[in-house]
């Protein structure tokens, strides 16, 4: 037993710990973003799943309704688990940093990707989740968070697919970031969405382990 959060961790400990911290994050200050967002993005899905999915930060829908990946891009992260029988439910999914980020253009705010002052500053609460979920799998979508929690020399199309031990136990894949998948045409989505196919593939074949090893 490592602390006294951990004895309480098969019962209320890990809810409560959760709560706190987004309660503490919706009241966040600790960087500029906490002036232009709507709602804070804290998570969404299974506390006690061995599988956590790390975004980005929040876009404008998200913004909107303080919950991770609602727009096109979750969409197509719901047909991206539903490939090996996986629900949003089943997985822990957050994001780099917990507010929108956006810039102003053409009199409309325009999503933007959060700067590395920004996503530094948010870093305790996504490490504090890290701590209350304890994943055992960890799958990054996209290079922000690959770069936040893998390695901040990290590149996407060289380094994904590929696993990497964090320093506190967990597995680490990166995959692209579904935004970037919608955004490819042609040969390239072709492509593009074979690798995060086969990609999600041997994370639920990690993810099948744990569960295995649960029971
Ligand atoms: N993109 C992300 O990275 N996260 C979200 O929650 C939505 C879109």
């Amino acid at each position: 037993m490592d602390s006294l959060f951990d004895a309480a961790d098969g019962g209320e400990g890990r809810e409560k710990r959760l709560e706190d911290l987004a309660a503490q994050v919706s009241v966040c200050t600790r960087c500029d973003l906490a002036m232009t967002r709507t709602n804070t993005v804290f998570a969404s899905g299974d506390p006690y799943s061995p599988l956590m999915l790390v975004g980005e930060g929040p876009g404008e829908n998200e913004d909107a309704t303080g919950l991770p990946f609602v727009g096109r891009a979750g969409k197509l992260l719901d047909d991206i688990l539903a490939a090996v029988d996986l629900t949003r439910d089943q997985v822990y999914l957050t994001n780099t940093v917990k507010c929108r980020a956006a810039v102003q253009e053409g009199g409309r705010m325009k999503n933007r990707p959060p700067r590395t002052t920004e996503t530094r500053a948010c870093n305790p609460y996504l490490q504090g989740q890290m701590e209350a979920v304890k994943p055992e799998i960890v799958l990054c979508l996209g290079g922000p968070a690959a770069k936040t929690l893998i390695n901040k020399d990290f590149k996407i199309t060289k380094d994904r697919g590929k696993w990497y031990d964090l320093d506190n136990g967990a597995r680490a894949m990166a995959t692209f970031h579904p935004a970037y998948v919608l955004r490819q045409r042609g040969d390239d989505l072709d492509n593009t969405k074979r690798l995060v196919w086969k990609d999600i593939q041997n994370v639920y074949a990690e993810y099948q382990k744990a569960m295995e090893e649960r029971e």
